[in-house]
């Protein structure tokens, strides 16, 4: 939908005469640095050009009406500013809610009602981070409409707080920083223990970014999520009883490799090793890109798919398949799981000229072997949260 048809849909289902102003937060893609920003490493993600848009008018009383133009058959929501609970079968608007409760109870001066109408053009369920862009929407809307001039870097933290307190999902800060402070061309090196942060030209000479959509739904993403971050906790904690570092993204390899034994699970010891590799992978990423070097990148991004398969054991059959059936094909630099895992995409850096190709033969080896059909989708590096005027 455009927005003229969004401000349609608005007033059909609001009827509102206020003064109605539209937002929009992308999703995201991170290139390498998985499950390393809640161990205080490093991220490259960049945000795609796919967003969730956010229409909203201020009421005059406190009630909070909320729609989304994704599920139309679903109906309007009601709450009321004085009471927002989390409620399971609100589904998705519990990601607006909790961002309007952490608000709240930051006690910021959110003095009345509003309507807000959602849509988005993110494949959903595909790993893209839908929810965050949903949350740093929410809360860029709300800061702007109310007047709280947070600044945008505050806006991530604002939705990933909403997602661990509100939702229950630990999440780090990658998806939500990505969302808010995106910028177009360009990925971020993010540094999750400082939250130093570069924006890295994404300059790829006649090679695109593809996403390759498991279609998987990764249903049991929550609950192994939040015990591989336990896992990891707990192998910090073993380290520490030696080291005195904060995080496992404080550690080189070498480091880790003189101090392993002190984790004596030996599921935990790779789950560190994991985020202690990936982490180092990802700065030598960083430098391969701005040396120009992407069949470099591409390798690292290999490496970093068989440590998620083999040490962190967050892919599963069917994101194994897309990257092993990616692997073979010609013109492929590099492929390998993004997001949470468990389901969602794998992102590939493949020279444009061997697209079709590629896409055709992986989607048939794919399709074979899961019986799932994948979708591809070629990625732009979008701008991050902004009012649309
Ligand atoms: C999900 C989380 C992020 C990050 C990734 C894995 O997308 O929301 O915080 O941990 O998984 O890298």
């Amino acid at each position: 939908m455009n927005i003229s048809e969004l401000k349609q849909k608005f007033s059909e289902v609001f009827g509102s005469k206020n003064t109605l102003r539209v937002f929009a937060s992308p999703g995201r893609v991170n290139l390498i640095g998985e499950h390393t920003d809640y161990n205080g490493g490093h991220v490259f993600p960049c945000a795609l050009s796919f967003n969730t848009y956010v229409l909203i008018a201020k009421r005059n009383d406190r009630k909070i009406r909320l729609f989304s133009a994704n599920f139309t058959d679903k109906p309007v929501i009601e709450a009321d500013l004085c009471h927002i609970v989390y409620d399971k079968k609100q589904d998705w608007a519990n990601y607006p809610l909790g961002v309007l409760a952490v608000l709240l109870k930051r006690e910021y001066p959110i003095d009345s009602g509003f309507d807000i109408l959602f849509w988005g053009d993110i494949p959903q369920g595909a790993g893209l981070s839908s929810s965050a862009s949903i949350e740093v929407a929410t809360a860029y809307a709300l800061s702007s409409v109310f007047d709280l001039r947070i600044p945008k870097f505050e806006l991530s933290k604002i939705g990933q707080e909403a997602e661990n307190k509100f939702v229950g999902m630990n999440c780090g800060i990658m998806d939500q920083f990505a969302s808010a402070m995106g910028k177009a061309n360009h990925a971020i090196l993010l540094d999750c223990n400082t939250l130093n942060y570069k924006y890295a030209p994404l300059d790829l000479n006649g090679v695109s970014i593809l996403l390759c959509n498991t279609n998987k739904p990764h249903n049991l993403i929550e609950s192994k999520y939040n015990e591989r971050r336990s896992q990891s906790e707990h192998a910090l904690q073993q380290l520490q009883s030696k080291l005195s570092i904060k995080a496992l993204g404080e550690l080189t390899e070498e480091e880790f490799e003189a101090n392993k034994e002190l984790i004596t699970d030996p599921v935990e010891r790779k789950r560190a090793k994991h985020a202690v590799y990936e982490n180092q992978r990802t700065l030598k990423a960083a430098q391969k890109l701005q040396e120009g070097d992407l069949s470099g990148f591409g390798k690292l991004m290999n490496d970093s798919h068989i440590s998620l398969r083999d040490d962190y054991e967050v892919t599963g059959a069917e994101l194994d398949a897309m990257a092993s059936a990616a692997w073979e094909q010609e013109g492929v630099l590099g492929a390998r799981m993004t997001g949470g895992g468990f389901g969602g995409c794998v992102v590939a850096l493949v020279q444009n000229e061997h697209l079709e190709t590629f896409k055709n033969n992986v989607a048939r080896i794919y399709q074979a072997k899961t019986g799932y059909k994948p979708d591809f989708y070629v990625a732009s590096a979008g701008a991050g949260a902004r009012e649309i005027k």
